[in-house]
């Protein structure tokens, strides 16, 4: 008797949607405060080279069919570059951001200005201390929140009423990871890849119930920022150090994109920081 072929799971097909993402040039990028741990003051800031590196990931996203539209900076806005912390824009509905620290606190209403210049459906800014996409990701049927550092439970409460669509609190446990979209990434609808000794207990046993699926990373890649990518449905944008999460997305049939996003990480951001994306809401016709 021959021995039966080991079986293998079939490597499924991905299909990329166009996005409609903002994004915002780092004119005014540098680091003059420290509100992660990542910054350092001390440590000097290559502007032109911060510039080169969004270019590139400007242009990138653009030749994968993707749209960009950019905010203009601020002077004295240091961190208006991490466009994703300015809202959180699905189906038309915006909310924008209400910052937790003060040397952030005037990009709320800078931002909120550029939306209110757009043709959207409704636009509030955010009661409660609301961090945008930094802490809230779509994720097709609901939305992913995460707490402990930027946001709290309130604001995902706000949240949840506000567009009317479930959310999940997940709870953030390790500074480094100060907002969920430095842990946790989302793939596609139903898949997501994270860190999970980023999260409490609770919340990595309610991640491991809604999506058993998970692409589980390791230490190395999470702090290569390699979570703080973007995923179009099969492409997915992420930093070039992480390449052991490159590799697993590859297994599940994604296509991996390295860009380098590190004179950003001086200010303790990535690729996904950088850009905020314009959801479609995929359960209605609503665009
Ligand atoms: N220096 C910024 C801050 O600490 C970085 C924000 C990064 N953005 C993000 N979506 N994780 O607020």
């Amino acid at each position: 008797m021959t021995a039966a072929a080991p079986l293998r799971r079939p490597v499924a097909v991905r299909v990329a949607t166009p996005r409609r993402y903002v994004m915002c040039r780092p004119d005014h990028f540098t680091v003059s405060y420290a509100i992660n741990p990542w910054m350092d003051p001390a440590e000097p800031v290559d502007r032109p080279r911060a510039l080169a590196q969004w270019e590139i990931l400007r242009a990138v996203l653009e030749e994968h069919g993707h749209s960009v539209e950019t905010v203009p900076g601020e002077p004295g806005l240091p961190d208006m570059v991490f466009a994703a912390n300015s809202g959180i824009v699905i189906g038309g509905h915006a909310l924008s951001a209400r910052f937790a620290h003060p040397e952030r606190a005037a990009e709320g209403p800078a931002f909120h200005r550029w939306f209110a210049a757009r043709e959207l459906r409704e636009l509030a800014v955010a009661t409660e201390t609301n961090e945008g996409e930094g802490d809230f990701t779509f994720a097709g049927p609901r939305i992913l929140a995460g707490s402990g550092y930027r946001c709290a439970v309130a604001a995902h409460a706000e949240v949840q009423r506000f567009f009317g669509l479930p959310v999940v609190s997940l709870e953030l446990v390790d500074p480094r990871f100060y907002h969920l979209d430095t842990a946790l990434m989302v793939l596609d609808d139903t898949t997501i890849a994270y860190y999970p000794p980023a999260f409490s207990p609770a919340s990595r046993q309610a991640l491991a119930t809604l999506y058993p699926d998970a692409v589980r990373a390791e230490e190395g890649d999470a702090l290569a920022f390699g979570l703080n990518g973007i995923s179009d449905g099969q492409h997915v944008f992420l930093d070039p150090g992480a390449t052991g999460l490159a590799a697993a997305l590859r297994a599940r049939g994604y296509l991996p994109v390295p860009v380098d996003m590190s004179e950003l990480r001086k200010g303790g951001g990535g690729i996904k920081c950088c850009v905020l994306e314009l959801h479609t809401r995929r359960d209605t016709t609503v665009s």
